[in-house]
């Protein structure tokens, strides 16, 4: 079965082919990171026209790469949550449309479920698995049993991991998008500077959660307070010491998953997987690690086009009045 995949859920207009599931003809993303860039983050106003003017180009892009016309499409995969309702709602409209139009099957895809389900596209992984998911939208970890068979052991209770890296350097005015600007800065720093504070959430069911709101509270109003005189507060030194922290608050965490389940793989995904130090802090330790390719680790449509096709393999139809849903906590109430 040769599915087209669509996702529109945040700043990237993708589109992609993925036959049974596993083989990427093609996976097409046009990232809107220059159209955000003079505001230092996603305007959802701006995403979502862009992504109207962009998403027929993207598909016929993506059908062109895999070399196979419309006519072999069999059917049709469309995030139709978590993320940014404007966006959703234009690849859910134009993956309806298509339905109609050509008589295709559609089945609504769940963004974060398709994250966990990406590392399968370009590798053998056997399940389970920790999953740890950081981009700028979401914060989690999981163990993933199957495509569908996730247990979500903790999130973060305030805002994402890759979020507190975009907020903290467009306080400082250090780029976007922040993750990469904060690593590179903090190449030249030292981390020793400061001693920020680390959230302790380790009450019962929430043991795994965390948080990032203090941390960041902490590095833009409160640097002082936590420098060690020893060494110079100067920008690298800040940026070095905020990213071990934010870094080691979720690393952390998806270790003690590990050691209490015993599940000894831990396969990082999303934007913030592609830091440097995170690979270095997680690579150290005696657990199995598999970061997928930067490709598949961000937002792509090639995730969707997969785990669609299990969901359409195992009879599952979306109907034309499916609604898109903007909420990323839902999420978890799905997978406690
Ligand atoms: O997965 P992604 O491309 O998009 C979604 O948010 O879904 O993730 C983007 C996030 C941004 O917050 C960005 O600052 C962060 O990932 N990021 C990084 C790095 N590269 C991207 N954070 C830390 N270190 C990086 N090297
Ligand atoms: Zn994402």
């Amino acid at each position: 079965m040769t599915v087209l995949g669509i996702e529109t859920s945040c700043d990237e207009c993708a589109a992609a082919v993925v036959a049974d599931g596993a083989a990427m003809l093609s996976n097409v993303v046009y990232s809107q990171i220059e159209e955000h860039r003079r505001y230092q983050g996603v305007v959802p106003e701006i995403a979502s026209r862009k992504h109207v003017e962009w998403i027929d180009g993207v598909v016929e892009h993506a059908l062109a790469d895999a070399g196979v016309h419309l006519d072999a499409i069999d059917a049709l995969a469309v995030t139709t949550r978590p993320g940014l309702i404007g966006s959703l709602l234009v690849g859910l409209s134009y993956a309806k449309g298509l339905a109609m139009a050509r008589n295709l099957p559609m089945i609504a895809v769940d963004h974060v479920q398709a994250h966990f389900y990406a590392p399968h596209l370009e590798r053998d992984l056997s399940y389970p698995y920790i999953g740890l998911l950081l981009s700028g939208g979401h914060s989690l970890i999981a163990q993933v049993h199957n495509f569908d068979r996730i247990k979500v052991m903790g999130a973060t209770i305030d805002d994402a991991c890759g979020e507190a890296f975009d907020k903290v350097a467009k306080y400082f005015d250090i780029g976007f998008p922040g993750g990469v600007a904060i690593q590179k800065l903090a190449e030249g720093g030292n981390a020793a500077a400061y001693r920020f504070p680390r959230p302790s959430l380790h009450k019962g069911d929430h043991r795994f959660d965390v948080s990032y709101s203090g941390l960041k509270t902490a590095v833009i109003h409160q640097r002082a307070q936590f420098h060690d005189p020893e060494y110079q507060d100067t920008l690298p030194n800040l940026a070095a010491a905020f990213q071990q922290t934010a870094v080691d608050i979720v690393v952390d965490k998806a270790l003690l998953a590990s050691r209490e389940t015993g599940i000894d793989c831990i396969v990082a995904a999303g934007g913030v997987a592609a830091n440097t130090y995170l690979r270095r802090r997680l690579d150290a330790e005696p657990v199995r690690t598999v970061y997928p390719s930067l490709k598949l680790c961000t937002d792509n449509a090639a995730m969707i086009a997969g785990l669609g096709y299990h969901l359409l393999a195992r009879g599952e139809r979306s109907q034309l009045d499916t609604g898109a849903r903007a909420r990323v906590g839902e999420f978890r109430a799905r997978y406690p």
